[in-house]
């Protein structure tokens, strides 16, 4: 544990109290464990609820006093020096008579007593502070978090007579998982996962992930988005999946190879209905990650005029729930600097781009566009994100793709209809065009009670002017201006 030496630096140089500001009692109770070991000190906890409890001489003591000021004249009173840890102290430090025993104890010359004071928030009185010390427990590291889960397991094990049955790989990830909780809250969320069937799989791990962003609740900006997609059910974008897969293994890995940094992020940019938030939501599907979705939409309705703690706020969430997908969809529409109302968006798009250049955390950032007009420049420069892909209209076969993809998706089969077909005579047509092309067909053959047949798409087709037809010049430009900016999806 990193905190120990710095806490024995502190008790060294006879620094009566210590004041800790956390949550974490398990983890401050392990730790001056430890130090009433090193220090040979007999250690002392206090609470309202339990009373006085601790060990000295080889012998159990307890003094169910829940009155701080009566246990505090106790401790004045004791010849050998103690290690004592106070819980929910917060409330008593505004009485006089708490904060005059404190400090006489803590003026004791002759009995050495360390008193730690802890609480979720601490206001230390100024006639404290000259004795004192604050410390700052960090959260729990991997290493912890892996004896916390041991621990847990082994109390399962001894109650139900058989071991719990876990991965290697599922405790690895569920370790990742729980980064950024406090022990007591990572321990709750363990337990409950192996105490309803003595197994960690990875169906435990997701309901973790979830119960995790519950305790991070940002208020609605951020949103968990359950329904990831795969790659397999994106058709095209091949060099975009390529590019992908070649940097999950160093992204998700928990020493990032020599030289090679994990992946920041990438901005997909393109044509309306092209899959560019379906490819999004895929890249946390195929790397087996959350996804978190920032709407720029809620951070400026929700919270007038404090956008930008909030939008720090959600990315301290994000960073806590590395490593994770960040999907900012439409970006552009969130960040427009055009216009009368600059002001709010340009100081967003300051925080937005600081966090991108310093962060330190395994989030992957994918963020979509479709309106590049619109775009602040700043985020085009180079080293902003990774890769700046184009989403284009899709080719023939990949538009065969779609087909088959939409039309197995609704439990039809695409076996019996002709996709080559079916191709040929969408051209200029999106992946979002092509879905509702299907969907249409089925909702017609349902109509006269016949399967789903090459016809009833091919009318379909038939009867749609995709907008790729009525927005010509504007795609033209765009992609002219995507050739010299931007490397093709596909
Ligand atoms: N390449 C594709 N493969 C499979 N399905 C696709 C593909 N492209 C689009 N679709 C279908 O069309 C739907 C809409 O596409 P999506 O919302 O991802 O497009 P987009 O590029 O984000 O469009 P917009 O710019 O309008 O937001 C998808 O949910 C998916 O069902
Ligand atoms: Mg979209």
């Amino acid at each position: 544990m990193r905190e120990l030496k710095d806490l024995e630096l502190i008790i060294d140089s006879g620094i009566p109290l210590i004041c800790v500001e956390t949550d974490d009692e398990p983890r401050v109770e392990a730790v001056f464990k430890r130090i009433s070991t090193r220090f040979d000190k007999p250690l002392y906890t206090w609470s309202v609820a339990t009373g006085l409890q601790g060990r000295s001489s080889g012998s159990d003591m307890r003094m169910r006093e829940t009155e701080l000021h009566k246990v505090l004249t106790h401790i004045r009173q004791m010849k050998f020096s103690g290690l004592y840890v106070l819980f929910d102290v917060h409330s008593h430090l505004e009485e006089p008579l708490t904060i005059r025993l404190l400090r006489e104890i803590s003026q004791n010359q002759d009995v050495a007593n360390t008193i730690v004071l802890v609480a979720p928030e601490l206001d230390v009185p100024q006639e404290l502070k000259a004795n004192s010390a604050s410390f700052e427990f960090s959260l729990p590291s991997e290493e912890e978090l892996e004896v916390m889960i041991g621990e847990v397991s082994r109390e399962w094990g001894l109650k139900n007579k058989k071991s719990v049955q876990a991965k290697r790989e599922v405790i690895d990830a569920l370790i990742r998982n729980l980064r950024g909780l406090t022990t007591t809250d990572a321990r709750r969320l363990v337990t409950n996962a192996i105490y309803d069937d003595g197994v960690l799989a990875e169906e435990d791990l997701a309901e973790i992930t979830k119960a995790k962003y519950k305790l991070l609740d940002t208020d609605g900006v951020l949103s968990f988005e359950m329904d990831t997609a795969r790659f397999n059910d994106v058709a095209g974008l091949r060099k975009l999946k390529a590019w992908l897969d070649r940097r999950k293994k160093v992204f998700l890995a928990t020493d990032a190879p020599k030289g090679l940094d994990p992946s920041k992020g990438i901005l997909l940019l393109g044509v309306q209905g092209g899959g560019k938030s379906l490819a999004a939501k895929s890249v946390a599907g195929s790397w087996g990650i959350p996804l978190l979705r920032l709407d720029f939409g809620t951070l400026y309705n929700k919270y007038y005029g404090e956008t930008e703690r909030n939008l720090r706020q959600s990315l301290k969430t994000a960073d806590v729930m590395s490593p994770c997908v960040l999907w900012i969809d439409e970006i552009e529409k969130g960040l427009s600097t055009e216009g009368d109302d600059g002001g709010p968006s340009k100081r967003i798009l300051g925080t937005l781009l600081t966090w991108m250049a310093e962060r330190e955390s395994k989030v992957f950032m994918v963020a979509t566009a479709n309106d590049i007009e619109a775009l602040p420049p700043e985020l085009l420069r180079k080293g902003r994100f990774d890769e700046i892909f184009f989403v284009d209209l899709p080719s023939e076969d990949v538009r065969r793709e779609i087909f088959r993809i939409h039309i197995d998706k609704r439990d039809q089969d695409s076996s019996t209809v002709d996709l080559d077909a079916l191709a040929a005579e969408s051209e200029l047509f999106s992946g979002a065009e092509i879905e509702q092309a299907v969907v249409s067909a089925l909702y017609s053959s349902h109509a006269v009670d016949e399967t789903l047949s090459t016809e009833h798409i091919s009318n379909e087709i038939s009867v749609t002017k995709p907008l790729a037809v009525l927005m010509s010049e504007k795609i033209e430009y765009l992609r002219e201006w995507a050739s010299e900016r931007t490397v093709p999806a596909d």
